[in-house]
């Protein structure tokens, strides 16, 4: 069976765009893949982060990750900060990376260019704590939204320069991005992505939004006054977003939903994709509430970090050795 491997950092709570461009993917694929999922924690401190906020944050991750349907019995759930390998890995790894590379990132363009009171040396160093996840468990696909895709080529040119300089040690991964909503955009401005990092806005809908506030949002989205219904992304981006986003949780292809909608206005359009929204929001929130009341994710992330510490370890140490950091 292919390993696949993927996390989501808990900075804020996870949005739709998180759920269409990974979440869901992971959940498909838990049945075909050995899949490890982990909680990016350590990543998530590149910025201060008020620590109940981020307590109350990372419990929600975890129960948002059980709510769409991740089976620890099919998958490794895991929390980063409980499996040490991959802080380690991560220096070694930041040692094996060069300063120009890391300034190419796209995204630490972006951060860098919005941060005001100063931009930590974690931020910089990002992509390589991202390649130790990944290169650790020797995973061969990273199912990512299209914004992390570049991250996870860096992952996999570090790994060809140590192989070529150690010798076979790490498997090369490829990036798997989904072909319908690999980058659901902002409903306030749908020339930008939506983020959870923009905090509480109209353009971002939050997997615990309160039905009534999400329907506003999508009813209120941003869209153009060319008064048809096309799949354009240029053109007309944010009729084109609404829908990526109801193709994808309808599973309905966008060709069928742009011909059922042909002579019809926005307002209904919008009113449809409200209500698949609202229908899957309703849906998690319910298995949500379930799992908070199980009591039982603790346990779950015990035997998950139980697993990826044996795998990692061991990985860390044949990697210190070709290294020579290890002796015996
Ligand atoms: P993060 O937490 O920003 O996002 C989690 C996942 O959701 C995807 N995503 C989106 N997809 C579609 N549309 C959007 N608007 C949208 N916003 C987010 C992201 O592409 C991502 O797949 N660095 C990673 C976390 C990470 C990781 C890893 C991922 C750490 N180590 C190892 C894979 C493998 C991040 O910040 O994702």
């Amino acid at each position: 069976m292919k390993r696949m491997l993927s996390g989501i950092k808990p900075t804020g709570q996870l949005h739709l765009g998180s759920y269409i461009g990974a979440l869901r993917n992971f959940v498909n694929f838990q049945d075909d893949y050995e899949l490890f999922c982990f909680i990016a924690n350590l990543h998530c401190v590149t910025f201060y982060q008020e620590p109940q906020q981020l307590k109350k944050n990372l419990k929600d991750s975890i129960a948002l990750y059980l709510a769409c349907g991740l089976d620890p019995q099919k998958c490794t759930i895991f929390l980063q900060s409980d499996v040490p390998a991959h802080a380690q890995l991560g220096w070694l790894l930041t040692c094996q990376s060069y300063m120009g590379e890391l300034s190419r990132m796209t995204q630490f363009k972006e951060k860098s260019a919005k941060q005001t009171d100063g931009i930590t040396a974690g931020l910089f160093t990002y992509p390589s704590l991202m390649a130790a996840d990944i290169l650790l468990y020797d995973a061969d696909y990273v199912p990512v939204g299209d914004d992390q895709k570049q991250h996870v080529e860096l992952a996999r040119n570090l790994a060809a320069r140590f192989n070529n300089r150690y010798g076979e040690t790490f498997v090369l991964p490829e990036p798997v991005t989904p072909k319908i909503g690999a980058r659901i955009m902002s409903l306030s401005d749908p020339t930008k992505k939506m983020s959870k990092s923009d905090g509480i806005n109209k353009g971002c809908i939050y997997l615990l939004d309160d039905l009534n506030a999400a329907r506003k949002k999508i009813m209120s989205a941003v869209t153009d006054n060319l008064a048809k219904i096309n799949y354009d992304k240029e053109n007309q981006p944010g009729i084109s977003n609404l829908l990526e986003i109801m193709s994808a949780l309808s599973d309905e292809p966008i060709e069928s939903i742009v011909n059922r909608y042909q002579g019809c206005g926005y307002g209904q359009l919008k009113k449809e994709a409200a209500d698949i929204v609202c229908d899957t929001l309703a849906q998690i929130q319910e298995k949500y509430n379930e799992v908070i009341a199980s009591g039982k994710m603790e346990e779950i992330l015990k035997q998950g970090a139980e697993k990826a510490n044996k795998i990692s370890y061991k990985k860390l140490k044949k990697v210190q050795k070709k290294m020579g950091v290890d002796i015996f």
